[in-house]
């Protein structure tokens, strides 16, 4: 058979992937926002089921059982990995769901009739893995996936074989065998959580085995920089990852793995990856959605995307620009704290990075309509912000501008005394907002080299609670789970017991936020609390953070659930099975007990530092907010 593919627009495949599964029997829900509400471990909507975790769990969702959508995803994370051909921060999920009805039987087919049969994908390029097993959990080989695969394979008059890869190195000496197209790896490469391999996995984390598809280009020559011989999961670009489906039918308890209530099927592909492979480049910045913005790049700068020196500072502008409009889209403001920290980190280094093409003033905010053009029928919600997200970015470009016109000018000063000592660098980083990479580079212009541990320790000492708190966000990136992210948890749970035994119980919680730098609840109390009950609520806190309390989780039904009184907020609607969180030996005589999904640390002796209030102020009529920090 021949299959001649025509290159086919986002926007078609958009809707050709959401009408396939509609006539599926799916129904399709909208994308949620890119700021998750009430989620104090996640920062961004990273995937199309973090939105649908409580259905995941066994909740029964609006809908039905057969969902699908195209889910606009922010993965801060992946900032370091932007430059090259074929990541984003911003990309958009497609997604199917199974919430306990249709598993591998019928998702395997869905997507590999999807590709090869409506996007007509030649299947000779499609390359498949799938779990290979793992004597930790206990979780056996995905043999049923492999016999499917086979099988579709066949169908297609192509026979498939397997075989077990262990991991990518032995991956990376062994290469890949004529007929092999089905790769079974380890729970590094083929499991799917949130938090990624099952160690990692907090309890009450839902997560299971998937299968990945890879679409191969045959004109990327194999780069031995990645390993001796290249394989699915090679990092050279040959092999592109398309789509995955996870089986989520397992969530971690304290006794190991166990199964869910139901099977579930969350199957995640990229909507620009599959634009790309329909048109056989491996380039998504030349697809549709971002082309209009690199050739608006070209212009204001009258450089070449095509002249590769310059080519990765085109990617990164492209990327940090579109990721601002949708989250400033979405009410995210820059600024020095939360997740305003990212778009101000983003549109800053779009903004170096213009200064790099040679666009001066204003450029950034020229992007954005050749941009919103092409989001226009997909997201008007954000289409019609347009003259407001312009403007933030101008303002912010503005004020960089001026930061950075002012941060030169002491520089220079200093610079004129012929040497610039770490503390001089820091105190460019922290008034003037100058990177120290800048410094450095202007510094070095001048023969002058920066004591850079000096910097390093005037920047632990100094260390500005939310800036550097958002620079390791960065790094945490998605469903931030750092140790101290883990124990400002933890001090949560303590926080709003001591304030129901210190201020009565009608104290409840409307919202919180952790960082690795500190915790704020909001609660419903009417007035400011007085130094005194303040003073008590510390006192609790630390009593307990002393009394080296364990935390523990149980899963039980709703109704048992109700029975211990544990604390639940939000008015949230929970599943069959609940989570609960709770600090001392046992359930009946915990300080606290909460429905939460976690992570926590497992005893409040890892709560490192003396609990203490920072802040109590009012955010509306009868909500206050508290920030504390252990210190
Ligand atoms: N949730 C899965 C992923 O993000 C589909 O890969």
């Amino acid at each position: 058979m021949l299959y001649t593919v025509f290159s086919m627009t986002t926007a078609e495949i958009r809707q050709k992937f959401l009408k396939y599964y509609e006539e599926q029997g799916h129904k399709v829900i909208p994308s949620a926002p890119l700021v998750p509400e009430n989620d104090p471990t996640t920062l961004f909507t990273g995937s199309g089921m973090q939105p649908l975790v409580p259905y995941l769990l066994g909740e029964p969702h609006p809908q039905g059982k057969r969902l699908v959508n195209s889910q606009k995803s922010f993965r801060s994370q992946d900032i370091d990995d932007i430059g090259d051909n074929r990541h984003t921060t911003f990309f958009e999920m497609l997604g199917n769901w199974s919430l306990g009805d249709y598993f591998k039987q019928e998702q395997l087919p869905f997507v590999f009739n999807f590709l090869t049969e409506e996007l007509n994908i030649d299947p000779k390029k499609l390359f498949v893995t799938v779990f290979r097993g793992d004597e930790k959990t206990g979780i056996e080989k995905d043999t049923e996936s492999i016999e499917l695969w086979k099988n579709l394979f066949k169908e297609k008059g192509i026979e498939a074989l397997d075989t077990d890869l262990i991991n990518e190195e032995e991956a990376g000496k062994r290469g890949v065998k004529a007929g092999e197209r089905i790769f079974a790896y380890d729970t590094k490469k083929n499991w799917w959580s949130r938090s990624g391999v099952p160690e990692k996995m907090p309890f009450g984390e839902p997560g299971g085995p998937d299968s990945e598809i890879f679409y191969e280009f045959d004109f990327v020559v194999h780069d031995n920089k990645f390993g001796e011989n290249c394989h699915p999961n090679c990092d050279c670009g040959r092999f592109l990852e398309i789509g995955n489906s996870v089986f989520m039918e397992y969530w971690r308890s304290e006794k190991g793995f166990e199964k869910l209530p139901q099977k579930n099927v969350d199957f995640g592909g990229g909507l620009e990856r599959f634009v790309a492979i329909t048109e056989n480049t491996n380039d998504i910045f030349q697809i549709d959605t971002l082309k209009g913005i690199i050739e608006t790049l070209e212009k204001l700068s009258g450089k070449n995307y095509k002249d590769e020196s310059l080519t990765p500072a085109f990617r990164i502008i492209a990327d940090h620009v579109r990721s601002s409009v949708f989250l400033i889209g979405d009410g995210v403001l820059p600024s020095n704290s939360e997740q305003g920290y990212f778009v101000r980190r983003l549109l800053r280094r779009a903004i170096r990075f213009s200064d790099k093409l040679g666009i001066e003033n204003s450029g950034l905010s020229e992007l954005v309509s050749p941009l919103l053009e092409f989001y226009k029928d997909a997201y008007p919600e954000t289409f019609d912000k347009k003259a407001f997200i312009v403007e933030e970015i101008k303002k912010e470009e503005e004020k960089f501008r001026k930061t950075l016109r002012d941060g030169q000018k002491e520089l220079s000063k200093r610079l004129e005394k012929g040497n610039l000592s770490g503390e001089d660098a820091f105190l460019l980083f922290s008034t003037y907002g100058f990177p120290v990479e800048i410094t450095e580079e202007i510094a070095k212009e001048k023969g002058i080299s920066i004591d850079k541990e000096s910097f390093n320790s005037e920047f632990k000492k100094h260390q500005d609670l939310s800036r550097a708190g958002s620079e390791q966000k960065f790094k945490g990136g998605l469903g931030d789970t750092s140790e101290k992210s883990l124990q400002y948890h933890t001090a949560t749970h303590l926080l709003q017991q001591a304030l129901r035994d210190v201020l009565g119980h009608t104290v409840s919680q409307k919202g919180s936020n952790i960082t690795p730098e500190r915790l704020r609840l909001d609660f419903a109390f009417e007035r400011k609390m007085t130094d005194e009950e303040k003073k008590r609520v510390e006192e609790i806190v630390n009593q307990k953070i002393n009394e080296a309390l364990p935390v523990q989780n149980i899963v039980m039904s709703k109704e048992n659930a109700e029975e211990t009184g544990a604390l639940h907020f939000f008015g949230e609607k929970y599943g069959d099975q609940v989570s609960i969180y709770f600090v001392g030996k046992d359930l009946a005589t915990a300080f606290s007990k909460e429905y939460c999904g976690g992570p926590h640390v497992k005893n409040t002796s890892e709560l490192i530092g003396t609990f203490k209030i920072a802040k109590e102020e009012a955010v509306s009529a009868g909500v206050r907010r508290i920030k504390a920090v252990l210190e």
